[in-house]
């Protein structure tokens, strides 16, 4: 039987729109390649529409919605599969040395942030480098442990409620006449796939799938820590809180497992782990929260988060009457999954419009 969906992708976007398009109803196939490509593993996690510095405008309101949905959305995850999605709503402390550019204004009355100094942030963070002069306190931006949690409640999720999924499975072309998807083309045996409606969802790849998307791999390299094996230890570790410096951001994990993140580099899918990525990381993280000298490497690791020219993701309906579009979310994947699944479900399913899609059309590129 045709499903009403079929998704192309494995990562965030796609799995999400799945679920959210499952529960409300649909039938959904998913064809995934490689999910460990997608940048959802790449990630590190921080759900930071504050932190980021995005500016007023529609945004970070998208941003600021889906930060806003993620504590059902996770609940909803776990109540499903009883798995532990990894959302902590820790905060995100952002210091700032001499020469830091103060982020733009987010004085907004839901999206509290403070400037901590002297004893205000000893308390908060002790610890810091000797070099920090302040720092944003943004409380309402969180974190979730994407890499060993999120996904793999997702997928769990995905798996239970119904959805087909098809891993190893890659699309090799999209096959269209008189401005309809027609099928899909793919390595499995040269099979075609066909359904009533396609979400494209192909992270960094979708470009190479569809010339009306143009998203492009933007490189990160990241890292974790551990504290080394009978260390004593150090003042303000563990951290109870992400810390977002210049160049690097500091994620701790509940277990004590520190993530660093991440370079933004263009060097198309060239893959591994730099020397200078790996000192970038080390150099900035060492001078924010020195205490880190002293802790192991436990392994490095490296994605590719889907770029668009004006860094906006691509959301909502296509030049072609059935594709509709989710990609091109840049820095803001992690955060923006939730988003994203509510607004490709009403579109694909009630035709409904969110007010932002406007803003994130195909063809403003
Ligand atoms: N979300 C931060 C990054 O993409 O590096």
């Amino acid at each position: 039987m045709v499903p009403d969906v079929l998704i192309i992708g494995g990562g965030l976007m796609a799995l999400a729109t799945a679920l959210e398009l499952r529960l409300r109803g649909a039938s959904v196939t998913v064809l995934s390649r490689d999910r460990r490509e997608a940048a959802a593993y790449a990630a590190a996690g921080m759900l930071a529409p504050q932190a980021e510095g995005l500016e007023p405008g529609p945004m970070l309101e998208l941003c600021l919605r889906s930060r806003a949905l993620y504590p059902d959305w996770t609940a909803k995850l776990e109540s499903l599969t009883g798995l532990d999605s990894g959302y902590w709503p820790c905060g995100i402390l952002r210091p700032a040395f001499a020469d830091t550019p103060p982020p733009p204004e987010l004085q907004q009355s839901d999206c509290p942030v403070e400037w901590l100094e002297g004893e205000a942030l000893e308390q908060r963070q002790a610890g810091l480098g000797a070099e920090v002069v302040g720092a944003w306190w943004f409380p309402n931006d969180a974190q979730v442990d994407n890499r060993r949690q999120l996904v793999s409640a997702l997928a769990a999720a995905i798996e239970q409620a119904g959805v087909t999924w098809h891993e190893e499975v890659e699309v090799l072309k999209i096959h269209q006449c008189q401005g309809e998807v027609t099928a899909v083309e793919t390595n499995d045996q040269a099979k075609i796939y066909q359904a009533k409606h396609y979400l494209l969802a192909a992270g960094a790849w979708t470009g190479g799938l569809f010339d009306a998307a143009p998203v492009t791999p933007r490189k990160g390299q990241l890292m974790a820590l551990r504290p080394g094996v009978g260390a004593e230890p150090e003042v303000g570790m563990p951290l109870g809180q992400v810390l977002f410096g210049d160049r690097i951001y500091i994620v701790p994990r509940r277990d004590g497992l520190i993530v660093l993140g991440a370079t933004s580099e263009h060097v198309a899918f060239q893959p591994g782990n730099t020397a200078a990525g790996v000192h970038q990381l080390l150099t900035e993280a060492i001078r924010l929260c020195p205490a880190l000298a002293s802790y192991e490497i436990a392994e490095t690791w490296w994605g590719f988060r889907p770029e668009t020219a004006d860094e906006l993701p691509i959301l909502g309906p296509s030049p072609l009457a059935n594709l509709s579009l989710a990609s091109g979310h840049y820095r803001n994947g992690v955060l923006l999954a939730p988003i994203t699944a509510q607004i490709l479900a009403d579109w694909i399913l009630e035709g409904k419009a969110d007010p932002l899609l406007p803003a994130f059309q195909w063809d403003r590129l």
